[in-house]
């Protein structure tokens, strides 16, 4: 006798042959045939799911993201007049001395000392690597400065194109022997990649100079010494559900003394101690000697921006372990306070009442209300029992303190192998909230490892896949492409992130920026210049699946088993239950057209019209540009869907996703 149940298992299959043999027409290849059980809820997406890994590596903060164009406003750099150049007249007769306040002010010694005794005397400003200007638009400049030695006279201000001509001029005059800031505004008269910035004394005169600024009016949101307008348009228009800062290697430093310090990042930018990043000699090949972190993107900017763009903040903290690539210092266990200080400190920053002593110093910033921060990172790739060691302290105090802060934890720097075996094994035995693991890995990899979390512990530590990113050649070549296989591979891979949502709550790309001529480390998410922008293929899958991510992860199958791999498929659906659609990734790794049909399988409805999303490229190599940005970019086109059935026609090397109404 048949079961009820065998019985509908028959004719669902008998179903399956027969729309199977409808749709073979066109196509060279049978289409198999795939369900997707849209009744069956197999995890929550979490709101943070896809994400972003903010670190001031390529030229991503100064002479990136943050919108300062001139580079070593201060003269705090380790060379004093670095991105500086004597302009002197013939016959004109001057100096320019830079002097030492010591501990006078020890986040700001020095300041520049400009005199003319006769003639144009000044210093010119290279920025970093030119300063991009728009005809039309307006430049604020300011600077702080005082009369030197009572003398009064007026500093000119002068925005000049490559061949010295004069795009913008403005200027002022210090009033007093007193330190005070100056302001002047002007409007350039043409479009110029790589100007340079005069400082100059016409006639006799002499004034002290600090602070020497210049910014474009249009920053994101208008704000005065604000971030670059259209690279936090990209990053806004991802909807990214975290922002990870501010990296990265650079939180542990090479050494301790120049390990990330949040609080010597906030308050006026003038009192924020400049160190150097770590990035400046960090490869030899790509040396860096004029990168320094001016910190004018600090920590209560980088939370202003996470409230901006919708995204949770996480930051990460110093473990009390300089970069263990570098020095390797730790500082002794009995020494560790004044680091969880800062991490108790920093989430009273963050979200204290603007009474409380750290709350009020956010307020006084321009933010009374909270940030509600409700991650927090200990440590970037730190490895071995020191870090352990270390993180059970910070946890307790943090646990003690603030219990509903979870706290994101290393598993080293590669998602395999000892210091991996080891930490993971440790950080269970804990039962840690998050463990960030890191894959720099080749394509095939990420084609390889999409079932990776099929098997991880249900029960255990959420994980975090902090930073990845398929490598063209190996790890931190400088020949690596931002390509379509590389992009392509890790969509067949996220496919597997997005099936295990219920162990993997947050997944970001790294790293995010690089500068065309100021970059590090290839591949990188987003690349600029001096005046443009753009998106990678990377960049392109990421969005697509921050954008459709849904709300619930419901089970598509081949042959009853996940979509991982088989004959070059990949897959993973999720239902909207804001928007009551189904939404269906499908990648097709191979270079051959293949066909599917997906059949819905446990809705009571499915509408007939949906649309079609493909980002493909029949060239593995291709990669978008400045001047072709949009090379790899998703086609979007309306779908037929009958009988509950979606029938796929898949190009070689594509990513696919179908959205439809349930
Ligand atoms: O993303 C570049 C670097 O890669 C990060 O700073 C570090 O965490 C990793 O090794």
């Amino acid at each position: 006798m048949i079961s009820k149940a065998n019985k509908c298992t028959g004719l669902l299959a008998l179903a399956a042959v027969l729309a199977t043999c409808a749709v073979t027409t066109g196509s060279a290849q049978t289409p198999k045939v795939f369900t997707i059980k849209a009744n069956e809820i197999k995890a929550e997406v979490a709101p943070t799911m896809w994400g972003l890994f903010f670190e001031d590596i390529n030229q991503g903060a100064d002479g990136g993201l943050y919108a300062e164009l001139v580079k070593n406003r201060s003269f705090e750099f380790d060379v004093a007049g670095m991105g500086w150049k004597e302009i002197k007249d013939k016959d004109a007769e001057g100096s320019a001395l830079y002097q030492n306040r010591g501990n006078a002010n020890p986040a700001n010694r020095r300041y520049v000392q400009l005199k003319s005794e006769s003639g144009r005397y000044g210093l010119a400003n290279e920025g970093f690597k030119g300063m991009g200007i728009k005809q039309g638009m307006q430049y604020d400049f300011s600077v702080l400065a005082r009369q030197h030695e009572g003398r009064s006279g007026s500093l000119l201000v002068e925005l000049v194109d490559e061949k010295g001509t004069v795009i913008g001029s403005t200027s002022v005059k210090p009033a007093s022997t007193d330190w005070a800031k100056y302001t002047a505004s002007f409007v350039a008269s043409a479009t110029v990649p790589k100007a340079s910035l005069n400082v100059v004394l016409t006639e006799k005169g002499g004034m002290d100079l600090d602070m020497i600024s210049l910014f474009p009016k249009d920053t994101w949101k208008g704000r005065k010494g604000g971030l670059r307008a259209d690279m936090v348009q990209l990053l806004a228009d991802m909807k990214p559900g975290f922002f990870r800062f501010p990296g990265g290697c650079i939180v542990e430093g090479r050494t301790l003394d120049e390990r990330f310090q949040w609080k010597k990042t906030i308050g006026k930018p003038e009192d924020r101690e400049l160190i150097i990043n770590r990035w400046n000699v960090e490869f030899k090949h790509r040396l860096a000697p004029d990168y320094f972190q001016s910190f004018g993107l600090g920590f209560f900017e980088y939370f202003q921006l996470c409230e901006d763009i919708g995204a949770s903040p996480l930051p990460i903290l110093n473990a009390g372990m300089a970069c263990q690539f570098n020095t390797a210092e730790v500082v002794p266990l009995d020494e560790l306070q004044p680091y969880i200080q800062d991490a108790l400190d920093l989430i009273e920053f963050a979200n204290g009442p603007a009474s409380s002593p750290w709350g009020k110093k956010r307020a006084e910033m321009g933010h009374p209300e909270p940030f509600n921060m409700t991650m927090i990172g200990v440590g970037n790739e730190n490895w071995g029992p020191q870090y352990i060691e270390r993180l059970k302290v910070f946890t307790k105090a943090i646990n003690d303190k603030y219990p509903g802060i979870k706290i994101v934890n290393s598993s080293g720097t590669d998602p395999s192998g000892d210091r991996f075996d080891y930490l993971d094994k440790e950080l269970r035995a804990m039962n840690v909230d998050i463990i960030d693991e890191h894959y720099y890995r080749a394509p095939q990899w990420f084609l390889d490892n999409a079932g990776r979390y099929d098997s991880y512990d249900r029960q255990g530590p959420k994980v975090f896949a902090g930073e990845y990113a398929a490598q063209s050649v190996r790890i931190a070549s400088p020949d690596n492409k931002n390509n379509w296989h590389c992009a392509m591979s890790e969509a067949a891979f996220m496919t597997g992130l997005e099936r295990n949502a219920d162990v993997v709550v947050m997944a970001s790309y790294a790293p995010l920026f690089a500068h065309a001529e100021g970059w590090q480390w290839t591949p990188d998410l987003i690349w600029v210049d001096n005046l443009r922008s753009y998106g990678t293929a990377n960049y392109q899958v990421q969005k697509l699946f921050s954008l459709n991510k849904g709300t619930h992860v419901v089970p598509v199958l081949l042959d009853n088993k996940a979509v991982s791999g088989q004959e070059g498929y990949y897959a993973s659906a999720t239902i909207d239950r804001k928007t009551n659609e189904l939404i269906l990734k499908v990648v097709n790794s191979t270079g051959k057209r293949q066909s599917g049909a997906f059949l819905i399988d446990g809705a009571n409805k499915v509408q007939g019209k949906g649309s079609l999303t493909v980002i493909s490229s029949a060239d593995l190599e291709a990669v978008n540009s400045f001047e072709a940005p949009d090379t790899i970019s998703p086609k979007v086109s309306p779908i037929s869907i009958k009988n509950k059935r979606i029938n796929l026609d898949l190009s070689p090397y594509s990513v696919n996703m179908v959205k439809v109404k349930i």
